[in-house]
């Protein structure tokens, strides 16, 4: 862990506030869950999902380390392609795809995952114009989170996931798909976020994976992909303790798929999308200290960055954090609330933190937001941090300070 002297130095090159990633951290948790699902199936592929976080060194490093990347945009599958990813290890995902973006990502041999009837209408089109060709395709199918309660375990409890094609409009699917013989289902895709990432929930995809192609389509079937949404190593100050390790969620999907005598046969590839469970320990957040205030009884550390660069999405928790101090604080611990550089009230970092007094110029460093942070902080009073990295000479950056011209050249002045 870096001293209050690196800390300082680090700031006084990049500015602060400013995320460091970890590079280890995420080389090791690729390859931890790697490992677990390759000792239980020969044919696994990890397709890192670039929306939760799509810094390019990051994903330079999935394919370094023989990744796939999971894209849900042309943002992102310009970026995969920019990388250097061979469009055979890009997968397509999304649930709204151009005509124009379907045809070159399908022309350049990106796996598409078709999401809605619509798209799949855009892929018989170009069926149609390409008869001597043959498209094979990916079907997201929707699947039910409900158990045999009656209680939903989908995100935010919804009763029913948006994602994908629902049983009927899967026979709608099959019936259109006889009418396009050089268009073949190779792949089916699963990914339903679940409000508890339980093994009962990646049970419940791999059957549904594993019906459905043996059902409908046995013959064509290249790949089973069950998405992403594992937890990665538990983070007990935010409440996450017990959770699925990896092995637990490998043994889960893997039991099902032995469960099948087709899939024994065929030996499709299983593909998993992991995030969250790979990227998340892996940033961290350096933030300065500007200034102490004292308002009734509330003690508040004013700080540099914001809400948006650790939970954009203003949840209440606590991520783990350390107070790195300039000066060697003794005494007392007293309650404090670390509050950030924009104008809302709720701009609060970390809530009602005890710790021995915080002074003008200590560090903050806040854990755990290598997930959903850098994709979605909003240009909002705040440009983004740069991001640096500690590589064989010290360290670097691989992300500089967005700057006035990122904010405002899409302006017409
Ligand atoms: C299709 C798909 N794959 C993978 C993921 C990654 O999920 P997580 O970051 O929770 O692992 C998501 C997230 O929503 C997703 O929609």
């Amino acid at each position: 862990m870096e001293t209050y002297k690196e800390l300082a130095e680090l700031a006084q090159q990049h500015g602060s506030p400013y995320y460091i990633f970890d590079r280890e951290a995420f080389i090791r948790n690729f390859k931890e869950i790697r490992t677990a699902f390759t000792q239980r199936y020969p044919f696994v592929t990890i397709g890192y999902s670039y929306k939760t976080n799509y810094i390019p060194y990051l994903c330079q490093l999935v394919r370094n380390l023989g990744g796939y990347a999971e894209v849900v945009s042309r943002l992102e599958l310009d970026l995969a392609l920019k990388i250097g990813c061979p469009p055979a290890e890009i997968i397509y995902n999304g649930p709204i795809k151009s005509a124009d973006d379907i045809a070159f990502a399908l022309s350049s041999g990106v796996t598409v995952n078709i999401d809605t009837i619509r798209e799949l209408e855009f892929v018989m089109h170009l069926a149609g114009q390409q008869p001597e060709k043959t498209f094979r395709i990916g079907l997201r199918i929707n699947i039910s989170l409900v158990d045999s309660q009656g209680k939903s375990h989908l995100q935010n409890d919804l009763p029913s996931g948006r994602f994908g094609f629902s049983d009927n409009a899967l026979k709608a699917a099959v019936r259109l798909l006889r009418d396009s013989p050089n268009v073949q289902v190779s792949s089916l895709h699963g990914h339903t976020s679940s409000s508890n990432r339980s093994l009962w929930g990646y049970r419940t995809i791999a059957t549904k994976l594993a019906e459905v192609g043996e059902r409908y389509f046995r013959e064509s079937i290249e790949s089973l992909n069950v998405g992403g949404g594992f937890y990665g190593r538990p983070a007990p100050s935010m409440g996450l303790t017990d959770t699925p390790t990896f092995d637990d969620y490998a043994e889960t999907i893997c039991d099902v798929l032995a469960q099948y005598p087709w899939i024994k046969e065929q030996q499709p590839h299983l593909v998993i999308e992991p995030g969250m469970a790979v990227a998340a320990d892996t940033l961290s957040f350096i933030t300065q200290v500007f200034e102490v205030k004292r308002i009734d009884n509330q003690r508040l550390a004013v700080v540099d960055g914001s809400i948006f660069n650790v939970k954009p999405t203003l949840h209440q928790r606590n991520h783990p954090y350390s107070i790195i101090k300039k000066e060697s604080g003794a005494g007392p611990k007293v309650v404090y609330n670390i509050v950030g550089a924009t104008c809302m009230e709720k701009d609060r970092l970390l809530q009602e933190i005890e710790s021995v007094e915080i002074e003008r110029e200590d560090f903050i460093r806040i854990e755990n937001v290598g997930a959903y942070t850098v994709v979605m902080t909003p240009p909002f009073i705040n440009l983004a941090p740069p991001i640096v990295v500690r590589g064989p000479k010290g360290y670097m950056a691989i992300r500089r300070r967005q700057d006035f011209n990122d904010i405002f050249g899409s302006y017409l002045f």
